[in-house]
């Protein structure tokens, strides 16, 4: 069934060509485009473009289809083309000639742009919860590690005293600058499309901001036209934050990694959370990182595909922007799924005790040496001089450890705080489940 269907008959490679996967993808948004339906009929009725028992009639409908969608019953027939299709043909079937009237002003453009906000808001919600697991596995790390001393690294040398507490509480607080970034993101797929039709608005007297207030968004995208091109950029600005998450998760496998080998064995974990190899009985590899490492790596180039896939596009409606779905419904399930993998690994990470005895670290108490001799009055750069001139004689020895007290040091994390501001950004992460919505709608 083509909701467009003309004289002619299609050539089914044309049709399998343009719709193939794409119908598989669509079976992501059903619900949600069952609930853009309820608001758009709510507002049919509202307006008088249908009659009062015509609307009651559609919504019936309706919650039949969004029972059948959450039991995972609904399905994209042969021959139909897609969601939107599917959900129309359904609701005729099941309402007659009144079903015929949902797509009254409405276009499958604005129907597919207001499912993909709508699916987008709360896949960003639903990931801003799992990256607050995350978050507070590592800043719990760190509070509970701070003691802990290590050798920090520059260039990958051994740089100066680090801590555990500091290592870990790095990674949370990068998380933290993750999540304002998604919330970016979400405010600007928090606007409703839903109206602006193929791009180009409605002769028929909608009433936009009435599908604004039932589907929870902050306002209406306002320019049709825009509406139209905003497809991929909203994308684009979801990708950026996700591809951010993304490189906090690869960079932090990397030390990951790195801190298992045999040369430095900072961190461990139990054997049933490494892998052996198939030839040297000894090994035990990291694996779960290098694939989160790997995942997220690819997942970093989501920005590029984007841009170079609409970059180009003329403005209006073009169907390149099909393409775009299947790439943001991969990119929620990746990080998610790699987030998770994090957060099991690291319930079980081991940390090593004692580490900065070892006397391959003791250069990394040369800066320490030079700020005593500065707290006794020596200009820092003379200070300098004699530590690195003991340095280079090998006269150096570790001294101990000053207390340090500036705010984000080893000696004062200052993990309340950043558990502070990553709870101010967790603020805006909230919205409803399709059927949340969709029972709320029904209510007014
Ligand atoms: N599957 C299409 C998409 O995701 C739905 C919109 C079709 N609109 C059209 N004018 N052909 O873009």
């Amino acid at each position: 069934m083509k909701l467009w269907k003309k004289d002619a008959v299609p050539d089914p490679r044309v049709i399998e060509f343009t719709s193939a996967d794409d119908r598989t993808a669509d079976l992501h948004l059903a619900e949600w485009d069952i609930a853009g339906s309820v608001a758009h009929a709510i507002m049919l009725g509202k307006t008088g473009l249908i009659t009062p028992a015509e609307k009651d009639e559609l919504l019936k409908g309706l919650a039949a289809l969004y029972d059948k969608a959450a039991a995972g019953d609904l399905i994209i027939e042969d021959g139909v083309e897609d969601i939107h299709s599917q959900i129309e043909k359904e609701l005729t079937a099941l309402t007659g000639d009144t079903g015929k009237k949902i797509h009254t002003g409405r276009s499958r453009n604005d129907q597919v742009l207001v499912d993909l906000r709508l699916y987008t808001r709360n896949a960003i919600d639903n990931l801003a919860v799992n990256i607050e697991k995350l978050f507070t596995r590592l800043l719990e790390l760190s509070t509970r590690h701070r003691e802990i001393m290590i050798p920090g690294y520059t260039h990958m040398q051994p740089a100066m005293v680090s801590s555990f507490g500091l290592w870990f509480g790095s990674w949370a607080e990068s998380l933290a600058d993750d999540l304002l970034l998604l919330g970016s993101a979400r405010a600007v797929v928090d606007r409703n499309p839903l109206g602006t039709g193929a791009g180009y608005g409605s002769s028929l007297p909608l009433d936009r901001k009435c599908t604004t207030n039932l589907l929870e968004f902050s306002d209406l995208l306002y320019n049709s036209a825009y509406a139209s091109i905003s497809r991929g950029k909203a994308e684009l600005a979801v990708a950026s934050a996700i591809a951010s998450v993304a490189q906090t998760l690869a960079r932090f496998s990397t030390d990951v990694c790195l801190f298992m080998t045999a040369e430095f064995r900072f961190i461990d974990f139990p054997d049933e959370f490494v892998t052996g190899s198939s030839i040297m009985p000894q090994k035990r590899n990291p694996d779960a990182f290098e694939l989160i490492r790997g995942r997220m790596h690819i997942l970093q180039s989501l920005p590029g595909q984007i841009s170079l896939l609409v970059s180009g596009l003329p403005s209006g409606y073009n169907r390149d922007l099909q393409l775009l779905k299947q790439l943001i419904f991969n990119a929620f399930s990746e990080v998610n799924e790699c987030i998770g993998m994090t957060v099991v690994m690291l319930d079980n990470i081991r940390v090593k005790d004692n580490l900065t005895d070892n006397p391959l670290y003791n250069p990394i108490y040369s800066t320490e040496e030079a700020n005593k001799l500065v707290r006794d009055g020596v200009p820092f750069r003379d200070a300098y001089r004699t530590v690195s001139s003991m340095v280079g004689k090998k006269l150096f020895e570790k001294t101990a450890l000053s207390e340090y007290t500036h705010e984000g040091s080893i000696g004062k994390l200052c993990n309340d705080e950043i558990g502070r501001i990553f709870r101010e950004r967790s603020l805006c992460f909230r919205s409803k489940t399709a059927g949340e919505l969709i029972a709320s709608m029904m209510k007014k």
